[in-house]
């Protein structure tokens, strides 16, 4: 400890001459020896005891009482910061330079080229990667046995439970049990008059040897429909498009009947199990569902591109698995609505899984049955067993304990694939892959976020969100309490186009930080110019009227930023639990790109690294975006949400919805609802001005706080000096000396009991003899690790430009000569310059405020009140009841379209009412139900 130092510095106490009377000798020594006493009691009080006790940001004394004291947290995360270590704005440039294209490269290699499907040897042996992965880079000791704990467990609860109250990193991996099936035999025939197989369809890929991975694995898990029904079904084709509500009733209209019908739709528009699920309710008997070129844009054999592994076009034998759960129902496992699945959890029957048969297949398959219907439409016999059972699934998790343990960003990305899953999901994993390198590379600098960060790598998504959805329904209430915001990155690279997507409130924010990366190849644009970004390989054929791989989304792209519907991992924190989430961005497909294989066996390391991006530049790229988003929401003083663009979308809505009423005989009273979302918006500004005033107090503070810090440093001696003459006079003079009760008060509540040792009002007292004013040394902080010099202002901030927050400029500190000299290109992190300590601070105290660290503190509480007024905004949006006929969603702001499943419908209640139940009662309900919701969200942000 750097103690003694000061307590050996320089002058001693005794080198001073002090005039003695003559006097007898035994008086003498009786004074000397009481005097002598009280100095090393004062020396000892004001310089050994406050270090041990008030440093509750240094890790190694958390046995201190001072960890569980409220505010510790305000001197834990304000103290000057060692000067080496980097912070905000230093901390980001270096987390960039981690990311990089080999260790990518390397990563996708690791997941991407053996099968790792849900539930599968090779899915548990991804799950301990992503284990390994966590505890290396943020150095977690590994004990001798993997902490794997089933779901329910006492360890499984007590990891996420204790996620507030963690010092170090930790990680572990939870284990689920939900229902899950996979593929046994299944058939597709045509059948002749005899009713024996005229035509027997090859289900399963064709492997080319030139993809070794697809070769090797084509056939090693079926091309089959997870959670679809076990079964076999025969009857006439009729094809029906996109399978869509209004495909359906197109052919109804036209007086099709579907009963005892196999239906032949193709993938694209809206999630595949609602395809099914519109069938079934016509009476159908199968589905059948297939990959249709003319869904590849230009990027067609017909526009004579070579298929796949010889050419970027499709190859024919390729078929898209996929799960047929009614997604927009409710997500997870089927048989545990609204609760976890744990291995012994009482078990419903689904209501979310289709009751027919399906099969996916391959354009191969589909032109000879489209012929078919074109010419006799004999029979079809299609079979479809399944192997359903209890399947353990494993979420591996991490921590990043931050000095607000209670405030947590989660950042979720699903691990699971349908075969080797090169884009889906391995490409979002290697992005996180680099995110944890970094962050890991960060904390080992001694760097350390202002608020909690966890990190998921989750399973069984591919089934129905599943892994992500059984811990949200675990952890709901400690969730709604303590998670901030929540990241979701899913693919994150399978075309040329960025995109991303999330909550109003983060609209801005998401934008603004791929504004701030360049593009991953032209250096002159931004990363957010990647979302103009289209495929160049163009051709005359091109079907005008598919919908390809591009979601149809009913919603309005305000700022760019799709609001979010389903299909990915942030569903249960969004829709269900109200968390404020966001899809982080990623590349993807576009007509005129290579096109992608989804869920087949070609999505394939190869596929990925010839065509999907070759030297996975644009997966370091969706790396940094991702890590910068990390960093800004988990170190932002105030959350980075901006309310009012939240009120101003409610609005926008509105007015969609008052246009589909207009359209329609349902015509409810949006009047009221109209006023509260205006009140919202002007509640919404005024808090935008306290939210920025109560930073710009809490930066000042924090700052004055510093500077006084670098003062006290510097006179802390002189003035000590100064005090123990005149008490040496005193004592000298007026025998006895013990008449300084001040000084005396501190220390003896101290040598009492360090266990009660109260923390941060107890040092105020205890520093108050330094400055002779308590206030000035109040929640004394954290010395720098190396004696000198003291950082300046070393909070976690982030850029100023975030929410338009006042310029840190306002004072010169002298750190920005450092920050410029900063060469982040260069790839290695530059040792930083150690600013000198000047001799006369450039700033002072102008008036010495009469408690400034409660002033702190209170600017600190300011802040934290704000930050939870934000985080519990989208909350406020969450009702119990839910949205008709599919309870488990509870946001009457935003849900997956009943008949979209990806797509969002925004109101869902009242739009719903309108378009679908056409019923003006219910409508009137929901419009009510809305305005309540908004006027209370109001409330809130007023309180
Ligand atoms: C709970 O978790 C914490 C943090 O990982 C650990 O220190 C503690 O020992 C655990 N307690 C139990 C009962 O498992
Ligand atoms: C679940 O039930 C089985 C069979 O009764 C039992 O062996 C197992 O220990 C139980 N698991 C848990 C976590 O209680
Ligand atoms: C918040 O959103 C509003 C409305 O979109 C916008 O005008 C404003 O600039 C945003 N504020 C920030 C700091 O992004
Ligand atoms: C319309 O909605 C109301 C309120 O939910 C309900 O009581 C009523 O039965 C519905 N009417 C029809 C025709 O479905």
């Amino acid at each position: 400890m750097e103690d003694e130092k000061f307590a050996s510095a320089k002058d001693s106490p005794f080198s001073e001459p002090v005039a003695i009377p003559a006097n007898s000798r035994t008086k003498r020594i009786v004074k000397y020896s009481i005097c002598f006493g009280l100095v090393w009691f004062i020396v000892h009080s004001w310089f050994i005891i406050p270090r041990r006790y008030i440093f509750v940001g240094d890790p190694s004394s958390h046995t201190s009482a001072c960890t569980h004291s409220k505010y510790a947290w305000v001197t834990d995360a304000f103290a000057p910061k060692d000067p080496q270590v980097p912070h905000g704005r230093l901390a980001e440039n270096f987390f960039l330079t981690i990311p990089n294209s080999a260790s990518a490269i390397a990563a996708s290699r690791k997941y991407a080229t053996k099968p790792h499907l849900a539930g599968s040897d090779g899915d548990l042996l991804t799950a301990k990667y992503f284990l390994d992965l966590l505890q290396h880079e943020l150095s977690i000791p590994k004990g001798t046995d993997d902490p794997v704990y089933p779901a329910g467990s006492v360890a499984s609860r007590n990891a996420t439970l204790s996620i507030t109250h963690l010092t170090e990193p930790v990680a572990w991996i939870d284990v689920y049990y939900p229902v899950l099936n996979t593929p046994l035999d299944r058939s597709l025939e045509i059948l002749g008059d005899d009713g024996h197989a005229a035509w027997k369809a090859e289900l399963e890929e064709i492997g080319d040897e030139l993809d070794s991975d697809a070769y090797t694995y084509a056939d090693s898990v079926g091309a089959w429909h997870g959670l679809s029904k076990d079964g076999e079904a025969e009857g006439r084709l009729i094809f029906a498009n996109y399978g869509r509500k209004s495909d359906y009733d197109e052919l109804v209209e036209k007086g099709v009947d579907f009963t005892g019908a196999i239906v032949l739709v193709r993938y694209g528009g809206l999630f595949r199990g609602l395809k099914v699920k519109g069938a079934q309710e016509l009476g159908a008997a199968g589905v059948l569902i297939y990959s249709d070129p003319r869904d590849d844009g230009t990027v067609t054999e017909a526009n004579g591109y070579a298929p796949y592994p010889y050419g970027p076009a499709r190859n024919p034998t390729s078929v898209q698995r996929g799960s047929v759960q009614f997604l927009s129902i409710y997500p997870g496992d089927p048989t545990t609505p609204g609760y976890p699945s744990y291995e012994n959890s009482t078990r419903t029957d689904g209501t979310n899984i289709p009751s027919i048969p399906s099969l996916p297949i391959s354009w191969a398959n589909a032109k000879v049955l489209l012929e078919e219907i074109d010419g006799k439409n004999r029979p079809v016999k299609l079979t479809n067993h399944v192997d359903t059972k209890v399947t353990p699934i494993w979420n591996t998790m991490g921590v990043i304990p931050g000095h607000i343990k209670d405030e947590v960003v989660v950042v979720g990305n699903h691990r699971d694939a349908w075969v080797l899953g090169a884009v889906d999901p391995s490409s979002g994993t290697v992005s996180v892959h680099e995110v944890v390198r970094g962050l890991g590379a960060l904390l080992k600098e001694g760097w350390k976020p202002l608020r909690t960060i966890v990190i998921a790598s989750w399973d069984a998504e591919e089934y129905g969100l599943i892994g992500s959805t059984e811990w949200g329904e675990d952890f709901s209430e400690w969730i709604q309490e303590h998670v901030v915001a929540y990241v979701n990155l899913d693919s994150s690279v399978s075309g040329s186009k960025f995109g991303a997507a999330g909550s109003p409130s983060l609209a801005h924010f998401i934008r603004k930080t791929a504004e701030d990366l360049p593009h991953p190849t032209d250096p002159k644009r931004t990363l957010w110019d990647a979302t103009a970004d289209r495929g160049q390989l163009f051709g005359e054929h091109n079907d005008v009227d598919s919908l390809g791989t591009e979601v149809e989304t009913e919603a309005m792209e305000y700022i760019g930023i799709r609001p979010l519907g389903s299909g990915s991992d942030y569903t249960v924190f969004l829709q269900r639990l109200g968390v404020a989430s966001m899809d982080s961005g990623g590349f993807t497909s576009t007509l005129s790109d290579p096109v992608y294989h989804y869920h087949s066996v070609y999505d394939s390391e190869r596929w990925q690294e010839v065509y999907g991006d070759p030297g996975f530049v644009k997966h370091v790229a969706v790396a940094k975006n991702l890590g910068l988003q990390t960093l800004r929401l988990a170190t932002a003083l105030v959350l980075p949400f901006n309310t009012t663009n939240y009120a101003f979308e409610l609005e926008y809505h509105l007015n969609v919805v008052e246009k589909l009423a207009a359209s329609s005989a349902t015509t409810p009273n949006l009047v009221p609802l109209r006023a509260a979302i205006k009140s919202l918006q002007f509640a919404s500004l005024e808090f935008d001005a306290e939210k920025y005033r109560a930073e710009f107090i809490l930066k000042g503070l924090i700052r004055k706080w510093h500077q006084s810090q670098l003062q006290r440093e510097h006179s802390c001696f002189r003035s000590l000096m100064r005090r123990l003459r005149h008490f040496f006079t005193a004592v000298t003079h007026r025998f006895p000396c013990v008449s300084k009760p001040v000084t005396m008060a501190a220390p003896r509540s101290i040598a009492g009991s360090h266990s009660r040792f109260p923390c941060v009002s107890k040092s105020v007292m205890m520093a108050a003899p330094c400055f002779g004013k308590p206030a000035t040394m109040a929640a004394l902080p954290s010395q720098p690790r190396r004696p000198q010099p003291l950082s300046l202002p070393g909070a976690d901030e982030p850029p100023a430009e975030i929410e338009g927050r006042p310029d840190k400029n306002g004072v010169d500190t002298g750190m920005h000569r450092i920050d410029d000299e900063v060469n982040v290109e260069d790839g290695d992190w530059p040792h930083l310059p150690i600013p000198h300590r000047p001799k006369h601070p450039h700033w002072h105290w102008p008036h010495k405020p009469r408690h400034p660290p409660r002033a702190l503190i209170a600017a600190a509480k300011a802040v934290r009140k704000i930050n939870q007024k934000l985080a519990s905004f989208e909350r406020g949006f969450i009702h119990e009841d839910g949205i008709k006929d599919r309870e488990w969603y509870r946001h009457l702001g935003v849900a997956p379209g009943k008949w979209l499943g990806y797509g969002a419908t925004t109101l869902p209640g009242l739009t719903e009412a309108i378009t679908i139940e056409k019923n003006i009662t219910l409508a009137n309900d929901e419009a009510a139900r809305l305005t309540e919701a908004v006027e209370n969200i109001r409330d809130a942000l007023r309180a």
